[in-house]
């Protein structure tokens, strides 16, 4: 693990923000996770411009434009390979998590008196950690992986816009630490009116009648990279999409239920709290999509 504070490439126990940060004291922060393949960022582009489009949501002047960042990006990666060769690799990992790195950009508004007004920020903080790829599992694919719906409900998105990927994410991490003591994988979020939005840190697809379905932009979730890879590879496959809203009822229903993030990719969801989804077993739709996505992903 390394780690590029403002610029500076330092081991993790000598990277420091101040106590004063308010990416620490209020969670005013933004930012993104990428992952390699084959040691090279994938969908950067995409990935760069949903941080810019963060930043523009909560008004946060970024320290680094879009080149800037893929440098140091690219640079704080160049010295974790240097520093630490391969990253070792677990036996039980997939295929394609092997040897490859995952990357947090983290920016904040900066540090300064304490207090709510972000005029009190002087100067903002830039932050890249780089840590060999700890992706699912080779049986979180094999077998699927269990969610539950939690009963913490999804930001409004007249509070805080979701399809900004900010720091402040408590509800999602109490839903995380429900869905653990369920003994699940992931937590999917309702909104107030009893809708499916997405996980804690994913997106949600359903195969209903050979169709694929997923919640809508408009749900007010993050627009995953993942996400738009996934309906992009659908199209072409011929699968046909509905981005319509989804009820629990919806999923409970469902042939297939599956999950993408940068991290898992597509992982399909055999158990729905209690209940198995589909025959329980990873479907042929969500197998059919995963290989197409590791055509392309490579
Ligand atoms: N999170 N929804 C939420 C709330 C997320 O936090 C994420 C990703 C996604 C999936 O987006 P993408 O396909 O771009 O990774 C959906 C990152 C991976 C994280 O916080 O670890």
């Amino acid at each position: 693990t390394l780690v590029n504070v403002d610029g500076a490439i330092v081991p993790p126990a000598e990277a420091r923000v101040s106590v004063f940060d308010r990416g620490f004291l209020y969670g005013d922060s933004v930012y993104e996770v990428i992952r390699t393949y084959g040691g090279a960022p994938f969908e950067l582009d995409h990935h760069l411009a949903r941080l810019a489009h963060s930043a523009e949501r909560i008004g946060l002047a970024l320290p680094w434009d879009a080149d800037r960042t893929a440098r140091e990006l690219g640079r704080t990666l160049d010295a974790a390979r240097a520093a630490g060769g391969d990253p070792p690799s677990d036996p039980g990992a997939a295929p394609w998590n092997v040897g490859e790195w995952y990357a947090r950009v983290v920016m904040t508004r900066g540090a300064g008196e304490i207090g709510l007004d972000p005029a009190l920020a002087v100067d903002p903080t830039a932050v890249v950690i780089v840590q060999p790829l700890q992706g699912p599992p080779a049986r979180a694919y094999a077998d699927g992986v269990k969610v539950v719906v939690v009963g913490v409900r999804h930001e409004a998105p007249a509070v805080v816009d979701p399809s900004a990927k900010t720091g402040a994410h408590l509800n999602h991490v109490l839903a995380v630490r429900e869905a653990r003591a369920r003994g699940a994988h992931e937590a999917l979020l309702l909104d107030d009116r009893g809708f499916v939005t997405e996980g804690s840190s994913s997106n949600v697809f359903a195969v209903l009648g050979g169709r694929l379905r997923t919640p809508p932009l408009a749900a007010g979730i993050l627009e995953g990279v993942t996400r738009g890879v996934v309906l992009r590879i659908a199209r072409a496959e011929g699968v046909a999409v509905d981005e319509t809203s989804v009820r629990p009822e919806d999923l409970e229903r469902a042939e297939e239920v599956f999950i993408t993030s940068t991290m898992r990719e597509i992982v399909p969801v055999t158990r729905l709290g209690e209940r198995a989804v589909g025959a329980g077993r990873p479907g042929p739709v969500t197998e059919r999509l995963h290989r197409a996505f590791r055509r392309l992903a490579g």
